[in-house]
């Protein structure tokens, strides 16, 4: 009855201050409290697309209960674009599209909530998503009290269609920032815990102003599923690694693991957004994922490397001839290294560590007292080591 009455009274409010807008600049790192680590979860978009519905919703929430999933970390189970109805309601709030979620948000977050899981959703800072239904702009208010009523945790916020007149890409630049503290402040006004994801695709070198404005910020335009479009990633994205921590990271875009690219292919995908303190959303359909994939995303150790408390993500240390090494701090003193070998001919590559330390292989278990790392890396393999105190 209080939720109950708690939504009547913030859908009435939210009638009074649609469509205004907020004019406030950035706020400090952490302004919300939210995602002192990397956020872990699950989207429908690399599996999916638009086409989502509450059963796949409610069955892939109860496999990340099944597979151990949940409990590794990944709590944020996320609609992405596709899920509203084509117009809003007589009283301009958003509505789910009523065929493929008969039962309404509210209700598919009170089933995710129930099974230890939070509910992520999606929307977009222009006139229209980019699958063309109705964006926030001019709504923030009203949009973010719907959503906080409905019991949302996570919100994707994309660019497309940033102002009337505007094509799908085109001026997403235009008026950005306010566009993003528009929602954020609102989503801040509504009380709830919601951890803000701002998806503007690396435009306007975002890294630079994203923590002030979200909880993660997109560092590029969209990943597909092969080694190619996640190397590129990688490369965009590891040298900005100064730019996150605690409260707000950088975002390469959600997990291509288990969507075709080959066994040593996803093993490097998620040491590299490991080391790069990356959020970690699965974007694969985990309701018919094998146990290969299950396992590879549910590692203890790599998802430790990532969640590390300190959230300092890794630099470059050498990357002669596609031979990378890469060092991440970890809390407690000891340092995460990876050797990735991004050429298609196996390679020894070597880190020199300074002096003898206790380093274990995170993908193999193995340990040795050395002061040097050696690994024969296969083609597009990626290692992942923890060098602590000898
Ligand atoms: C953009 C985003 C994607 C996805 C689609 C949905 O391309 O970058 O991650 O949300 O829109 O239409």
């Amino acid at each position: 009855m209080r939720a109950l009455i708690l939504a009547v009274v913030m859908l009435a409010l939210a009638g009074t201050v649609a469509g205004e807008r907020a004019a406030s600049g950035p706020l400090p790192r952490g302004y919300n409290g939210l995602a002192a680590t990397p956020p872990m979860g699950w989207n429908n978009y690399n599996a999916y697309g638009l086409e989502l519905t509450d059963r796949l919703i409610r069955e892939t929430a109860d496999r990340m209960v099944s597979s151990g999933m949940r409990d590794a970390g990944y709590v944020y189970v996320s609609l992405d674009d596709g899920w509203m109805a084509s117009t809003r309601d007589a009283n301009g709030n958003l509505r789910a599209d009523p065929s493929r979620f008969p039962y309404g948000i509210a209700a598919l977050a009170a089933y995710v909530h129930a099974r230890g899981l939070k509910l992520g959703l999606y929307e977009d800072a222009g006139v229209k998503t980019c699958g063309g239904l109705p964006g926030s702009l001019g709504h923030e208010s009203a949009d973010a009290a719907t959503f906080a009523a409905w019991g949302v945790d996570y919100l994707k916020y994309d660019n497309c269609y940033a102002a009337e007149g505007c094509g799908q890409y085109t001026c997403s630049a235009a008026g950005e920032r306010e566009r993003y503290a528009a929602m954020r402040d609102a989503l801040l006004a509504t009380g709830r815990p919601i951890v803000f994801s701002v998806c503007t695709w690396g435009t306007d070198t975002v890294w630079r102003w994203g923590a002030g404005y979200g909880n993660l910020w997109r560092t590029t335009a969209d990943i597909q599923p092969t080694y190619d479009s996640m190397v590129s990633i990688f490369k965009q994205t590891v040298g900005l690694g100064g730019h996150a921590g605690p409260g707000g990271w950088n975002d390469p875009d959600m997990l291509e693991v288990g969507n075709g690219m080959s066994a040593i292919e996803d093993r490097t995908e998620i040491t590299l957004w490991a080391a790069m303190a990356a959020p970690l959303i699965a974007g694969t359909d985990l309701v018919h994922a094998d146990a290969a994939t299950l396992a590879l995303l549910t590692d203890p150790r790599v998802i430790a490397v990532d969640q590390d408390p300190l959230g300092v993500p890794a630099r470059v240390v050498s990357s002669a001839q596609g031979h990378y090494v890469l060092e991440r701090p970890l809390a407690g003193g000891d340092t995460a290294v990876v050797l990735f070998n991004e050429t298609g001919a196996a390679a020894t590559i070597s880190a020199g560590l300074g002096s003898e330390s206790a380093v274990t292989d995170l993908w193999n278990g193995t340990s040795a007292v050395t002061a040097t790392i050696r690994a024969d890396v296969p083609a597009h393999g990626a290692m992942l080591y923890r060098v602590g105190q000898s």
